[in-house]
């Protein structure tokens, strides 16, 4: 049932309680006030904080960005709002492949810079947990570079990042029709370099006409497995390719867009226990028709989860709330799933128990809004109802002040 998502029960007139960076109780305010963490005479609050009626969630958790990047792509917009389509820019050689080179270009410095203002204002707004892709560099160098400037973000900003190796996101310009030797060079050197320095947390490829095809991809998973990386697909975004049933097929955490599964790519999902990431800024942006299969994910009871896709070609947004909204209107989700989408099922599409629900023993990550239901933080736009961010027991908020 859309609204018996577990893991999403509001408590009214409820209060949590932490120790350091993790959470001891959470329930009904007189119950922790009696916790016996708080009975025993040793222990007292240290410092108790009114949320005054707002609505404490879990802190937030975008599970699929590609938010470090060089340059943009205003040109391409323009082409697009000409009647070019994206496949079209990309068979041009534009596309992925001019961030690739406006990334090349890009210092380690430079593209720290500009990712961390995109960080910035998503941990204002109640983020406490993101994913990275790598996936415009193309060269070994190049996604070291990104992996490393991703993995840098947490230092510096009140987050935790989850890097993803993304070498098979699109043919770089050197291997032009030799799209199985640029394979290889993702296996057979990427691959294991990225795996030797911890610079990846799982690895994801793009399975489409414009991309790589299943075989290659099978190749990159298989490797992937070799080296106990987990993996993740954009799949079936453009086209139905098989997407979902491959990444089902190699246990992935994740299967991204979907605008095109069917139902046996559904239930294939449902058997290996991905979760299915749906991007509605991306369907938003390409003007996409096709919504992705939220009916039959439901019915077979696939775990929804929603991210912003944060990327300069075809999702150009850091705004998770916004996505909250676009995931309810335009592909029908209830408010309910929407949270569960950006807290619970986005905690299980990263791989991590520890976090995306209020519970004993779970990080203290958690933010305050300035709602009073579920629903009034999905339904208006543009509006940044975050109050307080707590990140690993730290208040990093209240937020638009420096990070
Ligand atoms: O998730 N689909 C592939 N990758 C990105 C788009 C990247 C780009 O256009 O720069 C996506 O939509
Ligand atoms: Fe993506």
């Amino acid at each position: 049932m859309a609204d018996k998502v577990p893991g999403t029960e509001v408590i009214e007139e409820g209060a949590l309680l932490t120790d350091g960076d993790q959470i001891v109780t959470v329930g009904r305010r007189p119950d922790v006030l009696s916790h016996s963490a708080l009975a025993r005479s040793d222990r007292e609050v240290d410092e108790a904080v009114d949320c005054a009626g707002g609505l404490l969630l879990p802190g937030l958790i975008d599970c699929h960005t590609h938010l470090v990047f060089g340059g943009d792509r205003s040109r391409e917009f323009e082409q697009r709002l000409e009647g070019v389509s994206y496949q079209e820019i990309s068979r041009q050689g534009g596309g992925i492949r001019s961030t690739v080179a406006a990334t090349r270009e890009s210092s380690e410095q430079e593209l720290r810079s500009s990712a961390s203002g995109r960080v910035s204002r998503m941990c204002a707004n109640g983020v406490t947990t993101l994913e990275v892709k790598s996936g415009y560099g193309l060269t070994l160098k190049d996604e070291e570079k990104m992996l490393s400037v991703a993995r840098s973000l947490s230092e510096r900003l009140p987050v935790s990042i989850h890097t993803t190796f993304l070498g098979a996101h699109a043919i770089p310009e050197e291997f032009h029709e030799k799209n199985d030797d640029y394979i290889q060079l993702v296996c057979e050197e990427m691959l294991p370099s990225v795996a030797k320095q911890q610079l990846a947390d799982s690895v994801d490829a793009f399975c489409e006409n414009i991309a790589f095809t299943n075989q290659q991809v099978r190749q990159v998973f298989e490797k992937a497995r070799e080296l106990s990386l987990p993996v993740r697909l954009h799949a079936d975004q453009l086209t139905n390719s098989g997407g979902a049933a491959l990444a089902a097929e190699f246990g992935a955490l994740s299967a991204d867009h979907l605008e095109y599964t069917d139902e046996v790519g559904v239930k294939a999902l449902a058997r290996s226990g991905t979760v299915a990431v749906l991007l509605p800024g991306a369907f938003y942006f390409l003007k996409e028709k096709q919504c992705p299969p939220v009916a039959l994910l439901r019915e077979h009871q696939v775990p929804m989860a929603l991210a912003t896709d944060c990327n300069p070609g075809s999702s150009p947004v850091d705004s998770l709330l916004l996505m909250l909204n676009m995931g309810c209107v335009m592909f029908g989700l209830t408010p309910r799933e929407a949270v569960a989408g950006v807290t619970v099922h986005a905690a299980k599409a990263l791989g991590l128990s520890d976090r995306g629900a209020l519970k004993p023993g779970s990080r203290a990550d958690f933010a305050v809004f300035d709602v009073e239901t579920l629903s009034h933080l999905c339904y208006p736009i543009g509006v940044e109802p975050a109050r307080m961010v707590v990140q690993a027991g730290c208040l990093t908020g209240p937020p638009h002040k420096a990070l």
